[in-house]
């Protein structure tokens, strides 16, 4: 037996035992005489002592020990002198009298320190690079524990409420109605690929078809994105899909999912139900479909204000059937010029024209444009926005949801200057969850020249909007539903179409995707819908989404153990690689590689 006892067990109940205990060398003190090793494992850490000059043999090896070396100890565990107690330490009050050392291995020189201070602070490709030691410290291995018990959580409330998990395959068919795909070749049929899935979706439903009812599985997904601290080319997704139910039905049941996932992770009772919000009123509110509601500054709309006004670029966009709305960032006068030009530049890569704003300070209006405002205008100001001294306005005048996008931006951003000013906290520990529903159940694709599905063509439209399929397809509403937690979307679905001419007038004549191609793609679908398709929907949540916020990480490949770079690479086992030519002669496939 290596171990009788973990690093984080010790106490003074335990005085005198003889104990071995195995781990990493946290650190080491030679204290003339008296050597002093900090032992961890991942329960924590326990101070060994070695006295060289008594045990030749111990004082031997523990000369070459260094940092990060793996030993084993045997010792009796003893009160440490007085004064010397650590009460930051489960194990702080006794110290284990080594009377035999192990050397398991050296370590080289870890290339950045292991605790969390430091750690947090080394360069992300360093950590990524050398992950097996970013993954000793401490905060990292608790994100892993966190992700473990989110996953057991969610399992067992699966499992309590009657679902059974199926795995579905992650070698799929092309479907490029969704993200960009992963393919993969096929050596068995030359010229043909796989994609792998980027979502069971199809599956999942065709299970519903089956018969099972009630499905999930925690799915490993692939989509070809643009990588961000919030999204991975591979990540997971807590899936479901029922039988049988109605939206309300969906609500309860991931309501009680999240409340269950809360309590065992965090110890924190969530109140249910969450609110629900509708797609307009969450762009009105917070020019957003995933608002963060732990903080106000809302927007608010002055097309009726404006109609009229002597500030031509409000009175034109108005005329021309777009808004003008405004925000009261409360406190924040004191802008900087380079903050305020930051700002104008994130507002033009959302395709702003411009960025106007007013400055309340010493009783005055500072801005460019109040020369045009009327005296009614700028009461209307005021009222609606509450405007006192120290306050900064900022306006957006654009299409309608164009303008909802610059000043919800906006808001986040001014929400971060006055967080830096403290002037706002938005608390880590205050958990806002909303369903954001009444999605439009189709976008039009001004690219395309067509509509296109918001969510997926699967969604089944608002039962009283399905009239108005034919005549106005984007006053429909579908019947899809977002979960959103502090301003990050966690998961979303919908009660889907299970009538198989519904879902092919969809794919035909609504989204206008030529028959034959409907055939290839989805012809397996709607032959399985016509042989007894129940009603049915579902769910599915970012696992990795969920983790971290649990973690109160920003970042998602904190809580993954071995993810990519925003670059999409593996930094520690170097992956994408070249391969050799026989590789791709197998696979049939000639690369072209553009030149740098
Ligand atoms: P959707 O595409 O909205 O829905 O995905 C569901 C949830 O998965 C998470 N997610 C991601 N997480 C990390 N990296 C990514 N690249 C990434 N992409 C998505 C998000 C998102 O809310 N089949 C439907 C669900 C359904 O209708 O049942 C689907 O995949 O948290
Ligand atoms: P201009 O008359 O174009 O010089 O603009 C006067 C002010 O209004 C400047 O501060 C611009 O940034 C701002 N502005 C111009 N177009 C818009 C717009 N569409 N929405 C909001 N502000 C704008």
């Amino acid at each position: 037996m290596m171990r009788s006892h973990h690093c984080a067990q010790l106490t003074k109940t335990d005085l005198g035992q003889t104990v071995s205990l195995v781990g990493w060398v946290d650190s080491i003190r030679d204290q003339g005489g008296i050597i002093f090793i900090d032992l961890r494992d991942r329960k924590g850490v326990t101070q060994i002592k070695l006295e060289p000059n008594s045990n030749a043999d111990v004082g031997a090896r523990a000369a070459h020990l260094k940092s990060e070396s793996v030993v084993g100890v045997t010792g009796r565990v003893s009160l440490r002198p007085a004064g010397t107690a650590n009460p930051n330490l489960v194990t702080g009050e006794i110290e284990v009298d080594a009377t035999s050392l192990v050397v398991h291995n050296i370590s080289e020189t870890p290339p950045f320190p292991l605790d969390d201070a430091s750690g947090d602070k080394v360069n992300e490709d360093l950590r990524l690079t050398y992950r097996y030691l970013d993954l000793r410290r401490p905060k990292m291995r608790r994100n892993l524990e966190v992700r473990h018990r989110a996953t057991k959580s969610v399992r067992d409330y699966f499992d309590a409420n009657d679902f059974i998990e199926v795995e579905t395959p992650a070698l799929f068919k092309s479907t490029p109605e969704g993200a960009r795909e992963y393919l993969v070749p096929s050596r068995v049929h030359p010229g043909q690929f796989y994609a792998l899935s980027q979502s069971p979706q199809q599956f999942k439903q065709i299970l519903m078809v089956a018969g099972v009812e009630r499905y999930f599985q925690i799915a490993r997904c692939f989509r070809d994105e643009d990588l961000r601290s919030d999204r991975q080319m591979e990540f997971t997704q807590i899936d479901a899909e029922m039988s049988f139910i109605e939206r309300e039905d969906i609500y309860c049941l991931f309501e009680g999912m999240l409340k269950k996932v809360w309590k065992d992770v965090l110890d924190v009772d969530l109140p249910t139900p969450f609110p629900r919000l509708p797609y307009k009123e969450a762009m009105n509110r917070f020019g957003v479909d995933k608002p963060d509601t732990r903080f106000a500054l809302e927007l608010v709309d002055f097309s009726d204000v404006f109609q009229h006004s002597k500030f031509k670029v409000f009175q034109g966009t108005i005329a021309s059937g777009g808004v003008v709305k405004a925000i009261n960032a409360k406190g924040l006068a004191d802008i900087t010029q380079g903050e305020i030009t930051d700002l104008e530049e994130i507002a033009k890569t959302l395709g702003a024209k411009g960025l106007a704003y007013i400055k309340s300070e010493n009783g005055e209006w500072k801005s460019p444009i109040v020369k045009f405002f009327s005296d009614a205008e700028k009461a209307e100001l005021t009222k609606r926005l509450n405007i006192v001294d120290g306050d900064l306005v900022f306006f957006a005048a654009a299409p309608w949801e164009r303008a909802c996008a610059i000043l919800g931006r906006i808001r986040l951003e001014a929400a971060q200057l006055l967080v830096k000013r403290s002037r706002l906290t938005i608390p880590a520990d205050q958990w806002n969850f909303l369903w954001v529903v009444d999605f439009p159940l189709m976008s039009y694709d001004e690219e395309q020249g067509r509509y296109v599905a918001t969510h997926h063509p699967f969604t089944a439209p608002v039962v009283e909007d399905a009239a108005l399929l034919d005549s106005d397809p984007k006053a429909v509403r579908g019947q899809h539903y977002d979960i959103v937690l502090n301003g990050t979307e966690l998961g979303g679905g919908s009660i889907r179409i299970h009538q198989p001419g519904i879902q092919k007038k969809i794919f035909e004549d609504v989204l206008k995707i030529p028959p034959d191609l409907v055939e290839s793609r989805f012809g397996y679908m709607l032959r399985a819908f016509q042989y007894g398709a129940p009603p049915h929907g579902g769910i599915a949540f970012g696992l990795d989404r969920m983790v971290a916020l649990l973690c109160g990480t920003t970042s998602i490949r904190d809580v993954i153990a071995f993810p990519k770079t925003q670059k999409a690479q593996d930094l520690m086992t170097q992956s994408p690689t070249p391969v050799t030519p026989k590789h791709l002669r197998d696979l049939h496939i000639q690369t072209v590689v553009p030149q740098a």
